[in-house]
């Protein structure tokens, strides 16, 4: 950073920003604010740069990663951009064939359920998704002091999309194999924990300030199975960066019983999901680590003062939390009105604003 005037407060980059400094429990100007999903559905100008061109494809092009990632920051103000990508993205550099399907989600051709379809799963690096390293390049330029957060799909979430070959209620076939050949899935997940870990770490050395780890799936797990099958995987990912000195945030969907054991795996930061009260969740996670969420994506769609009260018992809530990044419990909705996301993040700012020192 340059040379502090006297009374301005030093810019240190996107290092020392609310996100960043609020991922590292430190106290901040105000609590940051971004959403799962800024990136998509619910904006204009995304569906109009998608029109023509499919989902992986746009993950491809640099160009279009980069346009995608500034657009919610652009619209929004939000306190950190997302890299416009996929948890697939990877796993089709690994060299299994997928497509992302309008509507359903990831579909995997050919569903690995073998040892031989283990095999099948490549290492990768850099080169193999050098098209991430040069969006995340472009976009730190872009970007300034404002941090990009760069992420991954966890190894159980993404098994379960090449066991099951697509989008699953029950993850039964999942399930399946890792109660009946513990040791063929023991194999799937380390296969897939290092294609996460080399994906995170592309992204890290291209610059992102932050990665989140995306099990979004794991609250389908007991909290016994989840610790026998899937932490040890989970953790090996996150083990992996401790050298890279960045902020690491751990994700699921319906885990309240899991809250403690994925902080546990290695997180700086645990999200929670509208189901879990941020300062019952806080007591569950401990002191040392700071906490991300956590409004129902749903609750957008109600009047304003609704959405109004419920973000102040969050900001209320997550004051037990000795760090606190506002944002939903999963992603934004596609028929999210964006004045509404807009109107949030300055609600938060607003009311969680600390005078300077
Ligand atoms: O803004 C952001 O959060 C960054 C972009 C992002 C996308 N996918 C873009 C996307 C991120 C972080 C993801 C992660 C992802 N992908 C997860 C983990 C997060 C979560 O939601 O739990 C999962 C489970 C996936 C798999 C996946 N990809 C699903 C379930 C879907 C939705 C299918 C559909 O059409 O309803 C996708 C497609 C996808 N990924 C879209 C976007 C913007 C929609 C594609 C489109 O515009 O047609």
């Amino acid at each position: 950073g340059t040379a502090a005037r006297d009374g301005e407060p030093r810019s240190g980059g996107p290092a020392d920003s609310p996100f960043v400094r609020a991922c590292r429990r430190e106290p901040g100007p105000h609590t940051p604010v971004w959403f799962m999903r800024q990136a998509g559905r619910s904006l204009p100008e995304y569906r109009e740069i998608r029109a023509n061109v499919p989902m992986l494809e746009s993950c491809r092009r640099p160009d279009l990663v980069t346009e995608i990632t500034l657009q919610p920051v652009r619209r929004h103000g939000v306190d950190a951009a997302i890299l416009f990508s996929d948890i697939v993205v990877p796993v089709a550099a690994a060299g299994i064939d997928l497509d992302i399907v309008p509507g359903t989600g990831p579909v995997v051709a050919e569903p690995v359920r073998t040892a031989v379809d283990v095999e099948r799963i490549n290492p990768i690096g850099r080169d193999d998704v050098s098209y991430v390293d040069e969006a995340v390049r472009l976009l730190v330029a872009e970007l300034g002091d404002t941090p990009l957060i760069g992420f991954a799909g966890a190894p159980f979430t993404l098994a379960s999309y090449m066991v099951e070959g697509g989008p699953s209620r029950t993850h039964a076939k999942t399930k399946a194999l890792m109660y009946g050949d513990p040791e063929l899935w023991h194999a799937l997940c380390a296969r897939l924990a290092e294609v996460t870990l080399a994906f995170l770490r592309v992204q890290v050395d291209a610059g992102v300030s932050a990665v989140q780890l995306f099990d979004s799936w794991a609250g389908a797990l007991s909290e016994a199975d989840y610790r026998r099958y899937v932490l040890p995987h989970s953790a090996h990912v996150l083990a992996g960066l401790n050298e890279a000195g960045v902020p690491r945030i751990h994700f699921g969907v319906g885990t309240a019983e899991l809250l403690g054991a994925m902080g546990e795996a290695g997180a700086d930061v645990v999200g929670v999901d509208w189901r879990t009260p941020l300062d019952v969740a806080t007591r569950r996670i401990g002191p040392d680590r700071a906490v991300q969420g956590n409004l129902d994506p749903a609750v957008l769609l109600a009047p304003w003062e609704v959405v109004e009260g419920q973000v102040r018992r969050i900001l209320d809530q997550g004051r037990a939390a000795p760090g606190h990044v506002f944002n939903l419990g999963h992603g934004v909705l596609p028929e999210t009105d964006p004045e509404v996301l807009t109107r949030v993040v300055a609600l938060v700012h607003e009311l969680s604003a600390r005078p300077a020192a």
